[in-house]
Order: C-alpha cells, then structure tokens, then sequence
C-alpha cells in the first residue's frame, strides 16, 4: 500500500507535516462537498494546479521498484490512497486508487455521460447540466466500494504487505496493513517517520523510499534495478 511519501522525491507535495498541502490549505474549502458546494471554482483552480504539478513530476525508484515487482512476483496488488498517475507512469498495472484519480473528472450528479473537460470554463460543466467535479475522494465521501473491498481481501490473504510512504492515520485504507499484519503476513514499513503503523509491523525501514525499495528488492534478490535506473 503507498501512499502520498513514495510520490514526496518526484516532487508532488505530501498532505501532512512540514510543507504538505493541509499546512497551507484548508481541507474543508478545498476537498470536500460542502467546500465545492460553496466555491467550486476555488476547488477547480486547486486541482488544476495540482494537475500542472503533476504532470511536470517524473516517477521515482520505488514507483519502479513496485512496477518490477509486479512484473515479477506470481500475486501482487498495489492499493494507493495516492490520486496521481505515477505508479501507472512507471509501468505498474494493476493499481486500486482507493481516493481516486486526480486526472479525471466525473458529473457532480453521476448522470455517467462521458464529457470533455473545456479548460476554459473555470467549473467545467457535464452535458446534463451539471458541474463536473474532480474524481477524488472527498473528506466525508465513501471509497470507491469494490476497491476498497478487493484490497482489504488482498490484506487479509498476502504473505507480505509493504507499506510505503503513508501517514497511516487515514482510515479506512490505514486498516489495510492492520489487517494484513493481524492475519500474519510480513509487513513491512517504508517511512522515514514512525507511525501509528509501525508498532504492528514486523520489519521498519527509516528513510526515503525511492532509496530504500530497490535496495531492499536487490538485497532481497526479488529484483534488480536495471543499469541506468529507468524503465521497469
Ligand atoms: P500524508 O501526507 O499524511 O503522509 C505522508 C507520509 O509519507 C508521512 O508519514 C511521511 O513521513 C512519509 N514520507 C515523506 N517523504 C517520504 C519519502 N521520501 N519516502 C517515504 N515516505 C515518505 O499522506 P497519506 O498518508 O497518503 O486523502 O495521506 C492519506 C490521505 O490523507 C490522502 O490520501 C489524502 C489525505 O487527506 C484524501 O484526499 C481523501
């Protein structure tokens, strides 16, 4: 499971501590209901520029390190609580976004017309009528169910759980690696910072992930980092 530190070294802000996004922004105006409902363009200026962040960031070493050891282990489910695109960017296929996807936009209604997004609109508008929104996960909006469900399944039945880069005080993805360590798998902590996490962890690694994974995938043997680091 990652979450917003694995995407920290390409660039893209974290949500906690020193520098993340909730230090400078209000959750409640930026990324909720009641906060679109009040000021949608505010909410669309916001995730514009986090688009342009975005799509000016690269993917890091562990977000390959994971794309190898998808293409290499026998099971493997990679669940983000992350909206970008790069663990996708780095060649990782099977990625359960349990907060959405940053990129996309849906209908504010759901009325599930496919529409264009007219960049020029500052609240881009559905056919219906309607606002579009982006297709995040709003503070008090439920995960997307069959995601959310399949990775607590995942959790529940793996042998090994990594996890990577999350705060883990955000539930109910935080439960995943819980669930994982409660069923008896190996779980393992990539985090340069303790967290309400790491008491049930079997094995902590401290420091920066984009370090860290392929080392630990190389030490490991699982899989090396190709000469000259990219590709996966
Ligand atoms: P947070 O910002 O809460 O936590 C980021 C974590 O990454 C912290 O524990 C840092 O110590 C760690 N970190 C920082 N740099 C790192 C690095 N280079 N390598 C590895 N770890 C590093 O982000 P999340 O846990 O993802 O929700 O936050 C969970 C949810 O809270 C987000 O998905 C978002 C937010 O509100 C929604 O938007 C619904």
């Amino acid at each position: 499971m990652t979450g917003a530190g694995i995407s920290a070294e390409s660039g893209i802000p974290t949500f906690r501590g020193a520098g993340g996004l909730w230090e400078g922004f209000r959750a409640e105006e930026l990324a909720s209901p009641e906060g679109f409902r009040k000021d949608p363009a505010k909410v669309w200026r916001w995730y514009r520029w986090r688009r342009e962040v975005l799509a000016a960031a690269e993917p890091n070493g562990a977000h390959r390190a994971l794309a190898r050891l998808e293409a290499t282990v026998a099971s493997f489910t990679l669940a983000t609580q992350n909206v970008d695109d790069l663990h996708e960017r780095a060649g990782s296929r099977r990625v359960l976004h349990l907060h959405g996807e940053i990129t996309r936009s849906r209908c504010l209604r759901d009325c599930g017309r496919e529409v264009e997004e007219d960049p020029d609109l500052a609240v881009p508008m559905c056919g219906c009528g309607s606002p579009l929104r982006p297709a995040v996960v709003w503070f008090g909006e439920m995960l997307p169910e069959e995601k959310i469900a399949l990775a607590f399944e995942e959790a529940d039945r793996c042998d090994v759980c990594l996890v990577i880069g999350t705060s883990g005080v955000v539930f109910p993805a935080a439960g995943i690696p819980l669930l994982a360590a409660k069923a008896g798998a190996l779980v393992i902590e990539v985090n340069p910072e303790e967290t309400p996490i790491s008491t049930a962890c079997n094995c902590v690694l401290r420091g920066p992930a984009a370090g860290l994974l392929p080392k630990l995938l190389s030490e490991a043997r699982i899989c090396e980092e190709p000469v000259g680091g990219g590709g996966v």
